[in-house]
């Protein structure tokens, strides 16, 4: 596998995968982020919920998901009645892609390069965790997760399976961020309405 391969430890546990993470050099995102962002939540969890990439203050904090998208996933566990500490979340890319304006950060999308690169971690994740369940969050997430480009619209809420050796089921949804950026309210609740179906889906799978 090319990228992060030679700094990936194999058959690691999570804290060892998370301890060796910030020197990985496979693609060049490491060098204008603050730090590597592994993950968050019980290396036991039965729900691994995995994103694009850290967020600008992801990357100040180190921690994925503890802003305004992160936000809108604990609400919609909440309203999924999924207890949130029983869900690993984790990114595809584990490095912070921007562009500079001025002072301001601007999120990039990460590249389909920087997805395979980054993602001998997440299988090396997938294998540490052993999730019942996987949900991607939005199409870069399921690209990484299911080894294949997705169109969300059309596979959103169906059971797939993660291209990894093990198989694990997974169900694509939108990303939390293409939520907040719905400008109407009233389709903007409806979109939060399908994120939380398609939550409620993954932990039906977890029985
Ligand atoms: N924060 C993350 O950690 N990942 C995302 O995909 C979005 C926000
Ligand atoms: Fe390594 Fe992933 Fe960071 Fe690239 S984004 S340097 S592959 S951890």
């Amino acid at each position: 596998r090319p990228g992060a391969e030679e700094w990936v430890p194999r058959g690691a546990t999570v804290e060892r995968l998370r301890a060796a993470v910030d020197e990985c050099r496979g693609c060049e995102l490491w060098r204008d982020a603050t730090q590597a962002v592994f993950s968050r939540g019980e290396p036991d969890a039965r729900i691994m919920l995995v994103g694009e990439q850290p967020g600008d203050r992801e990357d100040r904090e180190g921690a994925p998901f503890v802003g305004p998208a992160g936000r809108v996933v604990d609400d919609a566990l909440g309203a999924a009645g999924v207890p949130a500490d029983g869900v690993y979340r984790t990114n595809a890319v584990k490095h912070f892609r921007f562009e500079r304006r001025g002072k301001r950060r601007i999120h990039e999308k990460p590249g389909v390069a920087h997805v395979v690169a980054c993602r001998p971690w997440l299988e090396e994740e997938i294998a540490a965790v052993r999730p019942e369940v996987i949900v991607a969050l939005g199409a870069t997430a399921a690209r990484a997760v299911l080894g294949r480009p997705v169109t969300i619209g059309e596979v959103r809420g169906t059971v797939m399976e993660s291209s990894d050796p093990s198989g694990t089921p997974t169900v694509v949804t939108a990303h939390p961020s293409s939520i907040l950026r719905v400008r109407d309210e009233t389709d903007r609740r409806a979109a939060f309405a399908q994120l939380v179906d398609d939550l409620r889906r993954a932990a039906e799978v977890t029985g």
